[in-house]
């Protein structure tokens, strides 16, 4: 089938690299040239494992094409997959102004019957405002749909998650809409094994906003649980193992640390208790959410504080700047809290990350950046992990102590032992780990 996905972003890009995958025919727009120019060039404009295999594979077969005209995308297909960026707006909201930007200009271009997918995450009741915005902008009384299809993948094992997702959910109101659906995912279902849920477009829309804030919450919680482990005694990571046992609670997402980051949780989370509260529920719950996440930063800032009592002219060496292993997406990361206010207290910072340097530098082009770990920890007084990357742990406490200047490490993953690290002479502060 044909397809045109417009926002060739994480989501975007996965997206219509994994539909090409499957067979389908598929035409990438975006309005930023310099990606699209470096998409045509045969180089990808984010990081995320296998991405570049199956770009260049779809690529050569001829299934896979990209382009910045927004015409050429609405001519392309049938089937048009909106995929843009949803990005905080002022008090929280979801700003929906590219997605309507997008929506504008295809209404006033089609010409046959057009299905809109909502793929960017959007709140619920979004497919009525684009309903109402086809008809306002389109010059041509033509038949068109809207139907909802959320994205779940994640962003370091994304190729795996699009093309064998657990499930797809779509939002339909017409059976032509559910048909098409069905067809672009046949493929993916019959090879991954995922479940197809049909089901109302609000519904589909609120089945995104409702998972990531149950996700965000699941951290929060351990790292609530993490506070009370520190002031017990006990250890945040045997207690995550004992409670994850149990298949009614899961041992994924209980991981204690820095807090949540990334392009989602936050925003989402954001945007849920906006629009919970614009329909008239006050999300108590999803606030708290918030308040422990932030609260979790600035609890594991106090123990640099501690550690180091004065900060002013230390060199501490920060080991991660992506918001998770395995992308170079920076948005949120727990490193843009750290840095500011480290710099701010006069610390001398040394930056290391193996794939999102690049993004960092854009932000902070004047920092101490090292592409070898052990460079970056050389007479370091502090070594502070914001990223689990496994080599991190790879390089072994023992060569962290022949490198630093004094052998202290505030850990914001729990990646190491810390009675191994104790052993070894070193001052080691850990999340929930007495
Ligand atoms: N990143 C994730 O892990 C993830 C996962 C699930 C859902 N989502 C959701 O998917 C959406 C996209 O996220 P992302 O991370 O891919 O964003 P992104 O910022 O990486 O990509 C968005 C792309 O849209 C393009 N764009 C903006 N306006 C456009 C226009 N008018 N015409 C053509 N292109 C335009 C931008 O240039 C950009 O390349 C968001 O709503 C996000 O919440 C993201």
């Amino acid at each position: 089938m044909k397809i045109t996905i417009v926002g060739t972003g994480y989501v975007g890009l996965v997206t219509g690299a994994c539909f090409s995958e499957v067979g389908h025919d598929v035409l990438c727009v975006d309005n930023n040239e310099q990606k699209i120019q470096m998409l045509r060039n045969n180089r990808m404009p984010i990081y995320e494992p296998g991405l570049e295999d199956v770009v260049a594979r779809n690529v050569a077969a001829g299934r896979l094409h990209f382009s910045t005209s927004l015409i050429e995308g609405t001519d392309f297909a049938e089937v048009i997959f909106i995929a843009v960026g949803t990005p905080p707006g002022t008090t929280g909201e979801a700003d929906l102004s590219y997605v309507e930007q997008v929506v504008r200009e295809v209404a006033e271009h089609m010409d046959s019957y057009r299905l809109l997918v909502e793929k960017s995450t959007v709140p619920v009741n979004t497919a009525e405002q684009i309903k109402r915005t086809v008809l306002r902008y389109s010059r041509k009384d033509v038949a068109f749909d809207v139907a909802s299809n959320p994205e779940f993948l994640r962003e370091g094992t994304a190729i795996e998650d699009a093309l064998k997702p657990d499930r797809v959910v779509v939002g339909v109101e017409s059976e032509r809409a559910a048909q098409l659906l069905k067809a672009i995912y046949e493929p993916i279902i019959t090879r991954g094994g995922g479940v197809f849920v049909e089901m109302s477009i609000a519904s589909a829309e609120l089945t995104k906003h409702a998972s990531n804030s149950f996700l965000a919450m699941k951290i929060s919680y351990i790292n609530a649980v993490s506070r009370i482990c520190e002031l017990a005694g006990a250890d945040v990571e045997q207690v995550a193992h004992g409670m994850g046992l149990d298949r009614r609670i899961g041992r994924q997402f209980l991981k204690a640390g820095v807090g949540y980051g990334g392009s989602c949780f936050p925003k989402d989370v954001d945007a849920f208790v906006h629009l919970a509260d614009h329909l008239g529920y006050d999300f108590d719950l999803l606030k708290d959410v918030r308040l422990i996440n932030e609260a979790q930063r600035d609890h594991v800032m106090q123990k640099i504080r501690q550690e180091l009592w004065v900060i002013q002219d230390k060199t501490i060496a920060i080991l991660g700047l992506a918001f998770k292993p395995c992308t170079d997406d920076v948005r949120e990361a727990a490193s843009l809290y750290f840095v500011p206010r480290l710099r701010e207290a006069g610390a001398r910072l040394k930056l290391w990350d193996p794939v999102a340097t690049d993004n960092f530098k854009k932000l902070f082009p004047e920092l101490s950046y090292f592409t070898s770990i052990e460079e970056c920890v050389r007479e370091a007084d502090l070594a502070l992990i914001l990223t689990e990357w496994s080599q991190v742990a790879e390089l072994g406490a023992g060569r962290f102590r022949e490198l630093m200047r004094c052998p202290v490490v505030v850990d914001g993953r729990n990646i190491f032992d810390p009675n191994e690290m104790r052993a070894n002479g070193f001052a080691y502060h850990s999340v929930g780990r007495a």
